[in-house]
């Protein structure tokens, strides 16, 4: 019988496909829509200490071989998401969620990381260090003496599991000075990856989003190789008691399975669940069992990062 369950921090999951936060994640109403999918649990939308309203409209759109957005951390502000999570853990305690934070300076991420540390929150927290649309705010993880004096201070107060979100890494030598750093610190997970910061679509003569005058993260197919590069490089280099989640350019079972060969114990679904619906989260699972299958694995951990290489002769 083929399973798609993972574990994630020690705590169990149905299935190892979810949503990447940004998507069908803004509301109660959309993350209790993804809990009542196929999906293995939900991440919240980034939650910033208050309600932002984020950047200007059209701020999202989708193209054909992805999307690309810039949509500035819009969000319902810590209290909202947090009393949710709460709320379903006393309503069903065995399932596990994940809330996705960060200030819009250190001093707001540690007031953030505190009030969750000091509330009842039993689940997992994601730390957003990637987010390329906010004017003026460079990408957490791109500094990396920012990115380890950051950890180093949260890890003096937060004893919860905590996880970070990456950009992506373009640079052998980023890979191995980031895992260097993530190394000395209890993470849970590293995500790898978010948007690819910075692009620019352009139809007839004009951009197609209005933020940054069209600068955007880039999502879904343009991806993927960027993103399998980066779970690979992370599950090499890093202590293997630090799990991976997948994200990025996954459109079939087939994308969800290369993730996990590159070492994801987890996968998400960005701009194809944006594309598709909460239907994409059947379908992607649906695909992964056949290949699973027709390979002969029972389990995503008869194959997770057992990617092969070419011998050199
Ligand atoms: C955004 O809200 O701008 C997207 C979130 C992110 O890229 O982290």
């Amino acid at each position: 019988m083929v399973s798609t369950k993972t574990s994630l921090g020690g705590f169990e999951f149905g299935n190892c496909l979810m949503n990447a936060a940004g998507v069908w994640c803004m509301t109660k109403d959309e993350l209790a829509a993804v809990k009542s999918s196929a999906a293995g649990t939900f991440v919240t939308k980034t939650a910033t200490l208050e309600y932002r309203s984020g950047n200007p409209e059209p701020r999202y759109q989708n193209v054909p071989l992805g999307s690309i957005n810039s949509m500035g951390l819009p969000n319902q502000g810590l209290a909202y998401y947090l009393d949710y999570l709460l709320e379903l853990q006393e309503a069903e305690p065995e399932r596990t969620f994940i809330l996705s934070v960060v200030g819009m300076s250190p001093d707001e991420t540690h007031t953030i990381l505190k009030s969750v540390e000091a509330s009842d929150f039993k689940g997992l927290t994601e730390l957003n260090l990637s987010c390329p649309n906010v004017p003026g705010k460079p990408q957490i993880a791109y500094d990396f003496d920012t990115t380890e004096s950051l950890l180093r201070e949260v890890f003096t107060y937060f004893t919860k599991p905590l996880g970070i979100k990456l950009p992506p890494y373009f640079d052998i030598v980023h890979f191995d000075q980031a895992a260097a750093i993530f190394n000395q610190f209890p993470l849970t997970f590293v995500n790898c990856v978010n948007s690819i910061g910075n692009g620019l679509y352009i139809e007839d003569e004009t951009v197609v989003i209005k933020p940054k005058n069209g600068f955007g993260g880039i999502g879904g197919e343009y991806i993927k190789p960027t993103a399998l590069a980066n779970v690979h490089a992370f599950y090499q280099r890093l202590n293997p008691a630090i799990q991976i989640i997948g994200t990025g350019g996954v459109l079939t079972g087939r994308d969800a399975f290369e993730h996990i060969l590159c070492g994801a114990s987890m996968v998400q679904l960005g701009t194809t669940l944006q594309k598709e619906g909460l239907v994409a989260f059947e379908q992607i699972t649906d695909e992964l069992k056949v290949i699973m299958e027709e390979k002969g694995y029972e389990t995503i951990e008869d194959f997770r990062g057992k990617l092969h290489y070419i011998d050199e002769k």
